[in-house]
């Protein structure tokens, strides 16, 4: 059992036994470091002024991850190297972000423009070449610019990630990466006392016994809504299990039927895997928070939050996907609907854990679709997600499985509209336009901040309908984006 939480501060190797456990990475640069150039803007993930880079060893690589510092616990960062923006400049230059923004005036408000260059500096070693616009919008799509605009910032981009990666990183990196691998051991992290601590397991077997041990401990995947409890809420959570460290609970398999995704695999990696199931899952991914939140944000945290508005639930739900739990030594697997019991109950048990999502394939003669509908492209949670699988067979609908997210207390699916759509032919609008109407029988949406009941029950069905114009192969254009693969990067 390791007692003290270990990482890279300023090329130095930081070690700590005392800390409260809900200390935010924030509180102990600005107000333990004095390393204010870090700004704390909204407290809550969503601007981006507290953009910090977390250079982690993933497969053997080193990866530099854009986080939000503001909503990640400082234990979070064990085995791993945090860079601000005092530690870009070498040998008394700029980093070639820090120049290329001076010289496109790039560097616009004091509070944004420290989060902008340390999004930019991840992107510097970890986007593709070229660096495209839609890639760009993509890297900021976690730093709100409320002043003068991102036009300047896009310029300062392109130049500095023009060419591949020559700083004093680049040069660094086998040092660096021997460095990152000497903080990597297996032991459990322990620090705090019985009541009040900061775990991280690094087994699933030691995870499921402290877990079984204190079901009164809040489990922290991403953080990125438990953050969200200390901040905003102000929760005082005496013992946080973190699940990060847990061996293979971040392993993402794969068989000729099924997508397996452990409960600790972040969004930025389920991307790619998810978008290969299907282009709607990608453009689904590309749009879930931001960079940081996707950065930290797991699929796991995404579904055990039992979120009404979650994006993952309605689209896994609509693949016949089934989610897999442990509590102490027993593994159980259920149908991910049957998770969802009522808003903000789960079929989760104290001390149960959310192991790993099981994602079926989709088989020939299927079809899915999937629509996010929120006010902003980016960082914003749905009003209405609807995701659609549909099996033809001879140009009918053989079976419908219609999931939606923001029309009930909880993700559900739509049972009458997919008894209803049952052996309608895709040639047939006026059919689909009779089963569609059972959609009020489905669902009886609320008004809140995001939508009102009537808009919402208008836009389920207008995606359901806009699903089977595109499936039925009708040439009337229905997206602004096109339905492509999106990399990620
Ligand atoms: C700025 C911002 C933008 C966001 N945008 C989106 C969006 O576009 N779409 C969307 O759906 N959500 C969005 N979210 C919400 C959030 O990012 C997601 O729900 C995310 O997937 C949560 O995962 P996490 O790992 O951070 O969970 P955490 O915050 O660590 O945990 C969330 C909940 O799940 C529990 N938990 C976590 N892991 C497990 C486990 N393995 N087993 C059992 N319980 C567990 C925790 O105890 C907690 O109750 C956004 C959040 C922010 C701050
Ligand atoms: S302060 Fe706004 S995202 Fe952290
Ligand atoms: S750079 Fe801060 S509001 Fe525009």
């Amino acid at each position: 059992m390791r007692r003290r939480l270990r990482f890279i501060f300023r090329g130095r190797t930081v070690e700590l036994d005392g800390f409260d456990p809900t200390l935010t990475l924030l509180e102990w640069l600005r107000e333990e470091q004095r390393a204010t150039g870090t700004k704390e803007g909204c407290n809550e993930g969503d601007c981006g002024a507290c953009t910090v880079v977390l250079a982690r060893l993933r497969e053997g690589r080193v990866r530099y991850e854009p986080v939000n510092a503001c909503i990640l616990l400082l234990g979070q960062i064990d085995g791993a190297e945090v860079l601000t923006v005092e530690d870009l400049s070498a040998g008394g230059s700029l980093h070639p972000i820090q120049q290329a923004m001076i010289a496109h005036h790039g560097a616009q408000c004091g509070f944004c423009t420290p989060g902008i260059v340390m999004s930019l500096f991840a992107a510097y070693h970890e986007a593709e070449r070229p660096l495209t616009r839609a890639a760009f919008d993509d890297i900021l799509s976690g730093n709100l610019c409320r002043c003068t605009g991102y036009r300047p910032i896009a310029d300062a981009a392109m130049e500095a990630l023009h060419g591949p990666a020559a700083d004093a990183f680049a040069a660094d990196a086998e040092q660096r990466r021997a460095r990152l691998d000497a903080l990597q051991e297996g032991s459990d992290l322990f620090i705090g006392h019985e009541a009040r601590f900061f775990a991280a397991p690094a087994s699933i077997e030691s995870m499921a016994t402290l877990a079984l041990r204190h079901p009164d401990a809040t489990l922290l995947s991403g953080g990125t809504d438990v953050g969200l409890w200390i901040t905003k809420r102000l929760q005082d959570l005496g013992k946080i299990i973190w699940l990060g460290r847990v061996k293979g609970l971040d392993r993402i398999t794969a068989t000729d039927t099924t997508l397996t995704l452990g409960a600790g695999v972040t969004h930025e990696r389920a991307l790619a895997p998810l978008a290969a199931l299907d282009p709607d899952l990608g453009l689904l991914m590309r749009r879930f928070g931001s960079k940081q939140v996707r950065a930290s944000g797991t699929v796991g945290g995404n579904i055990a939050n039992g979120s009404p508005i979650g994006d993952l639930a309605p689209a896994l739900i609509a693949l016949g996907a089934s989610v897999e739990m442990r509590k102490g030594g027993l593994t159980r697997t259920m149908p991910l609907e049957n998770f969802f019991l009522a808003y903000g109950r789960q079929a989760r048990e104290p001390g149960e854990v959310v192991t790993a999502l099981h994602i079926p394939k989709l088989k020939p003669g299927m079809a899915f679709r999937a629509f996010k509908i929120s006010k902003r492209f980016d960082e914003d949670i749905s009003a209405v997600m609807g995701a659609f699988r549909f099996r033809i067979e001879d140009g009918a609908i053989a079976e419908a499985r219609l999931a939606y997210g923001g029309m009930a207390g909880i993700p559900a699916r739509a049972r009458a509209t997919e008894q209803a759509l049952e052996g309608v032919s895709l040639a047939d609008p006026h059919g689909w336009a009779a089963a569609l109407s059972h959609l009020e029988a489905d669902f009886q949406p609320i008004s809140d901040m995001r939508a009102s009941a009537a808009y919402r029950a208008k836009v389920a069905r207008a995606i359901l309908g806009k699903a089977l114009l595109e499936i039925a192969g009708g040439a009337a254009e229905t997206r602004i984006h096109p339905r492509e693969v999106v990399h990620a990067g």
